[in-house]
């Protein structure tokens, strides 16, 4: 008989968990606005609100931090961390910042400007908000078929290659980069294939532009690459990434996720004048160059993470578990953004809530009501992530309605995932009568969702 499937790890520390009762999360969730975000860690049973700084490290990351040189300047941490990074994506110039974000505001400040084009997959929010805060627009060129949860196709986090092409003709002047996420988050945690990398750069190439990997889930990435695609299953994750990234100039990255540690970022890439144009905002914004906002302990243990987390084992020990829970939900008939993405289920709400209208945002309803069922915390990444238009101010309606369950690394069992599919379930098997959703009270003007205020409509 065949073995069946095990983690590739055992787990040599741990952390209680408390359940609540319905009445007691009625009263929290009052008191948090109907905003997820504004609830108390301690209120939540499983916390799936995200994958990002929520990872356990492993016991050669714990000892690492042991190791960490705290030097102002130059400190051997560092140099631990830049030799990684090269050996892992061929980039030579690496900055580290204290979590993605900052990476992209560093690098932003010296390569967008007002009036700016900058097309992409999928923009994740930060990455819109620092594209849109400098009056420059972010241009959504992902695939179609990433809009139907129902089609299962292998790289939904695909750039469309015409779409691409299209800007760049209308626009080149005004584009000062591409900027590719690895894997698409917002449509799913959908991969990129290797062949639309490469299509990607010889587009541009072919108009003499640069390419930036946002980079957060770039091994999730390589992992689905060996998997899916043709001619990668006997190739390791640490040549397939060393081909990922040798299709790019720069990459943006945020560490909690696929470096699996609780904070932390960095920028790298090839070329001297981008380094040197970065360095002038990293020091106001950041600090030094070779801590950048990190301790010196936080980058040794990202070192290890990150070499750690580009080992086929452990990446198939994490593919494996968000695949476990897809296979639970399809048990019950519940709609998600097909095939399961990397880090996350993103349960697709107007399906679900499909008597809720759009106005009253379903994705943010079903937030509410898995809360409300057993104290599981997901996040919406819908119409009220999507913020509304700098220039009209109206909602923007055009994208997907999702409620996402990300699953930190190693941190859940399985037996987590199967309260998870349940209580999912249980609300499903009422979503007849759940007909009206939530509406706005306060909003902030940009990445409202994380302080929302919402009242429950009906
Ligand atoms: N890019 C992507 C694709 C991301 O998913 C995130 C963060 C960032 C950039 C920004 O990185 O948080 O370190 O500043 N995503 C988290 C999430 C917050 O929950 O998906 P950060």
């Amino acid at each position: 008989m065949e073995l069946p499937f095990a983690e590739s790890w055992k787990i040599k520390m741990v952390e209680p968990i408390r359940k609540s009762t319905r009445e007691e999360r009625e009263q929290w969730l009052r008191d948090a606005h109907y905003n997820v975000f504004q609830l108390r860690a301690e209120h939540v049973y499983i916390d799936l609100l995200t994958d990002s700084g929520t990872g356990a490290m492993s016991d050669r990351q714990w000892a690492a931090m042991m190791t960490g040189d705290e030097s102002y300047a130059g400190a051997r941490s560092f140099f631990q961390l830049k030799d990684t990074v090269t050996r892992i994506t061929g980039f030579d110039y690496v900055i580290p910042t204290h979590q993605g974000r900052a990476a992209e505001n560093v690098l932003f400040s010296a390569l967008v400007k007002a009036g700016d084009i900058v097309p992409g997959n999928s923009h994740f929010d930060t990455t819109k908000g620092h594209i849109e805060s400098r009056k420059a627009t972010a241009l959504d060129c992902t695939v179609d078929e990433a809009k139907d949860t129902q089609l299962e196709v292998p790289f939904k986090g695909n750039v469309d290659p015409v779409k691409l092409e299209e800007a760049l003709k209308l626009a080149a002047d005004k584009i000062p980069f591409i900027i590719v996420t690895i894997t698409n988050n917002t449509a799913g945690g959908q991969p990129v294939s290797m062949e639309n990398l490469r299509r990607v750069r010889a587009i541009a190439d072919r108009y003499g532009k640069r390419v930036i990997f946002d980079s957060a889930r770039f091994a999730e990435n390589a992992y689905f690459i060996k998997t899916r695609e043709e001619g990668y299953a006997d190739k390791t994750i640490k040549e397939i990434c060393l081909e990922m990234f040798s299709m790019a100039d720069a990459m943006t990255m945020s560490a909690k996720k696929d470096g699996i540690v609780n904070m932390g970022g960095f920028i790298a890439t090839r070329h001297e004048d981008w380094f040197e144009a970065a360095k002038c905002f990293c020091i106001p914004f950041e600090g030094y160059l070779t801590y950048g906002g990190m301790n010196g302990r936080d980058m040794a243990a990202l070192a290890v993470g990150l070499d750690e987390n580009t080992e086929f084992d452990n990446l198939q020990t994490r593919i494996h578990q968000v695949e476990y829970l897809a296979k639970r939900l399809d048990e019950f008939g519940i709609p998600y953004q097909r095939p399961a993405g990397g880090h996350a289920i993103f349960v697709d709400a107007s399906k679900v809530l499909s008597k809720v209208p759009k106005e009253e945002f379903p994705a943010q309803t079903l937030t509410v009501e898995l809360y409300r069922e057993a104290g599981i915390r997901g996040c919406e990444i819908g119409y009220i992530l999507a913020d509304r238009d700098p220039v009209t101010r109206e909602n923007r309606f055009g994208g997907l309605d999702l409620l996402r369950l990300a699953i930190p690394r190693r941190v859940y069992t399985d037996n987590h995932m199967d309260v998870i599919a349940v209580a999912l379930k249980n609300v499903y098997d009422r979503r007849e009568t759940i007909t009206r959703g939530v509406k706005i009270v306060w909003e902030a003007e940009l990445m409202r969702h994380f302080t929302v205020q919402l009242e429950p409509l009906g």
